[in-house]
């Protein structure tokens, strides 16, 4: 189905960073997702996505791969879009 987007700021996206049983969050774009699932399967490696974990990883991604479709990829594992704490509180 249609999945509900929540609104992440960058605190909450700095605390996912999938280290102590914490989930693996990483923005690319503006869009916030869960790599938890993806990371034994990424082929340069875990060690390599873990460094987007808790950042935006969108600098990282284009370095090395700008023609991999992360939209494609990773649709399924979207948690929100990307807000600065004052959106948050409005
Ligand atoms: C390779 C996906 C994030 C580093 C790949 C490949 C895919 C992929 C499909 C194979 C590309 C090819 O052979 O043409 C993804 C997805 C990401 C992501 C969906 C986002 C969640 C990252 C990040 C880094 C990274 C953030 C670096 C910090 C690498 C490296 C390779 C690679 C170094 C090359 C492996 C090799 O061929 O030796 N990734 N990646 N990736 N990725 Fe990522």
């Amino acid at each position: 189905g249609v999945p509900s987007l929540i609104r992440v700021t960058p605190s909450q996206l700095k605390y996912n960073n999938g280290r102590k049983e914490k989930p693996a969050w990483s923005s690319y774009q503006g869009k916030v997702y869960n790599i938890t699932p993806y990371l034994p399967f990424h082929p340069g490696g875990e060690g390599e996505l873990r460094r987007a974990a808790g950042k935006d990883g969108t600098k990282l991604f284009m370095e090395v791969h700008p023609w991999v479709n992360w939209e494609n990829m990773l649709g399924e594992c979207v948690v929100g879009v990307m807000v600065s704490e004052e959106q948050a509180q409005s």
